[in-house]
């Protein structure tokens, strides 16, 4: 198994990593399977746009290589284009990952559907197209299939 140059970088220097004190929105799932967990807080502003974004992902390299591309991509985007963000979008800008390490994308994605849906339910707002994210991603069949 070998990690493109950008998983490399993206490990070895992850990008937005941390957390933010009283974030709009924060989510966090885990893979029962593997062990690793991730969360995400999300800063939004006003007008809805992502001002913020940060992790913390307690997990393997990809693990933590896709939460710091997920984080980049969904920074300074609208909150109906930061759920274009899928774990494929992930991928193909790490420039892809070995298959058994494809999961830890969907924990990425997952992740910041679960901080969205934290903002939603604290303002009380609905998101379209966001359905409740689960909290323990090896239950979703959608997973399962992406392996
Ligand atoms: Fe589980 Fe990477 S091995 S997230």
């Amino acid at each position: 198994m070998s990690y493109s140059e950008k998983v490399m970088d993206h490990f070895s220097h992850p990008r937005n990593m941390g957390e933010i004190e009283n974030p709009s929105g924060v989510g966090t799932v885990g893979n029962a399977q593997c062990g690793d967990i991730m969360r995400v807080y999300l800063d939004i502003d006003e007008e809805g746009i992502v001002r913020d974004v940060k992790f913390k992902t307690f997990g393997c390299a990809a693990a933590v290589a896709t939460s710091s591309m997920a984080t980049e991509l969904v920074k300074g985007k609208s909150i109906e284009d930061a759920l274009k963000v899928t774990n494929t979008a992930v991928c193909e800008a790490l420039d892809g990952l070995p298959p058994v390490k494809v999961h830890c994308s969907l924990l990425a994605e997952e992740a910041i559907h679960a901080a969205l849906w934290d903002y939603a339910k604290k303002n009380g707002i609905v998101i379209e197209g966001l359905e409740q994210p689960k909290t323990d991603i090896h239950d979703d069949e959608v997973a399962e299939e992406a392996y």
